[in-house]
């Protein structure tokens, strides 16, 4: 008699013939019926009007009434929801992955082979994964990535910061972190250590900080680098600090992290606002979740609970509302958050009572209870 693990492990052997996986990895194989010698195969194709569906039909029937006591085989199509889609071509991505990493490669030293993708930013381990986002450069990313950081390690989490801001690099020195880059045995990239942050960026493979000068494949590479070849050591959070614009970088980071969600960095300015609004559309077409906005420099404290007010207001609450997403803190402008990130000691740590280190502490907290609602 023919059993469901003998459907499985048969269908196992159908690829899809665009993602070039089989159809069991790639999660297309919703339910397996036996009746006696009947079996009813439910697949659901990535696309709609899949236009090699015929043949997915035709390779499925074949390899299953090949399989003794089936006397008849029904094929039913049917199409994936946004999510089984998405973690089909997760899956497919992760799995490629893993067979460029054991492939042969001249450059990588012998015996080094397994998947290279850390399974940390695989969609089912529990890191929470949030990329830093703002469209106008220069409103506070890489300073909120940091300060973040610190906070939720302060809340007793195990943090990871991603510096993807490849010609921009900034976290070696808002972190305080320095030094070039250093390979265990495996010659994966040994994250630097500072503050209790572990840390990754480009300023490890520049001497002094020189500029960047690669363009396109390197870049990309060195990015790929980022994803599978550091030694991240388990991890609640890692925050991935995001280059100014709309553009390739978040877009990529979601195609190949697709559990990350977006932190979307805004100041209360009009123009600030818009620009934001439109990496949040870029994030939204990509089907990435936006967790929530924070509005930076937001005020300076003038004393006795006065506010000066330098850019306008309502920038960050407009578009949280826009979003439908929580407006996560307002973060005010103050001398020591500049001077903390100039120093390498973020204002958390360099002046814990100010009213910035205290906003970024209660804005570390809300992303947990987001991030976990
Ligand atoms: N709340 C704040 N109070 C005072 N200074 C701030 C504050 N936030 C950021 N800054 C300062 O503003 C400058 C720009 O910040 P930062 O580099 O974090 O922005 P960014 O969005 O990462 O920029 P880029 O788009 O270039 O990556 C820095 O000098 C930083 O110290
Ligand atoms: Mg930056």
């Amino acid at each position: 008699m023919v059993n469901h693990g003998m459907v499985l492990s048969a269908l196992g052997a159908v690829t899809d013939p665009e993602l070039h996986y089989d159809i069991v990895t790639l999660n297309m194989v919703r339910n397996i019926a036996i009746q006696g010698g009947e079996v009813t195969v439910d697949v659901a194709l990535t696309v709609a009007g899949c236009p090699l569906h015929q043949r997915i039909e035709q390779d499925v029937t074949q390899a299953v009434e090949k399989l003794p006591g089936v006397s008849s085989v029904q094929v039913r199509l049917d199409v994936m929801n946004d999510e089984e889609r998405r973690n089909a071509f997760a899956r497919a991505f992760q799995k490629s992955q893993g067979q460029k990493a054991s492939a042969p490669e001249a450059q990588r030293p012998p015996g080094r082979e397994g998947n290279l993708w850390s399974p940390m930013l695989g969609e089912s381990s529990e890191t929470v994964v949030l990329g830093i986002a703002s469209g106008k450069g220069g409103v506070g990313k890489s300073t909120v990535t940091a300060n973040l950081a610190v906070a939720l390690e302060r809340l007793g989490f195990r943090v990871g910061v991603m510096d993807m801001d490849i010609y921009g690099y900034s976290q070696g020195r808002m972190l305080g972190a320095h030094g070039q880059a250093r390979a265990n045995q495996e010659q994966k990239i040994i994250p630097w250590n500072a503050q209790g942050v572990h840390v990754v960026s480009m300023g490890m493979f520049v001497p002094d900080n020189q500029a960047v000068v690669w363009r396109g494949p390197m870049l990309g590479k060195m990015m790929q680098q980022f994803f599978t070849d550091v030694a991240w050591p388990e991890l609640d959070y890692l925050l991935i600090d995001l280059p100014p614009g709309t553009g390739d970088v978040a877009l990529d980071v979601a195609q190949r992290l697709p559990k990350a969600s977006l932190v979307i960095v805004t100041t209360p300015q009009v123009v600030a606002r818009e620009v934001a609004m439109r990496t949040a559309d870029v994030a939204q077409r990509a089907q990435q979740r936006v967790l929530g906005i924070i509005e930076n420099m937001s005020y300076i404290p003038m004393g006795g609970g006065e506010r000066m007010e330098v850019f306008g207001r309502g920038g960050g609450e407009e578009l949280s509302k826009q979003l439908d997403v929580p407006l996560l803190g307002q973060i005010p402008l103050e001398s020591s958050v500049r001077e903390g990130g100039d120093r390498g000691t973020p204002v958390l740590l360099s002046a814990p009572d100010s009213e910035a280190a205290i906003t970024f502490l209660q804005v570390a907290q809300k992303i947990h209870a987001a991030a976990h609602a």
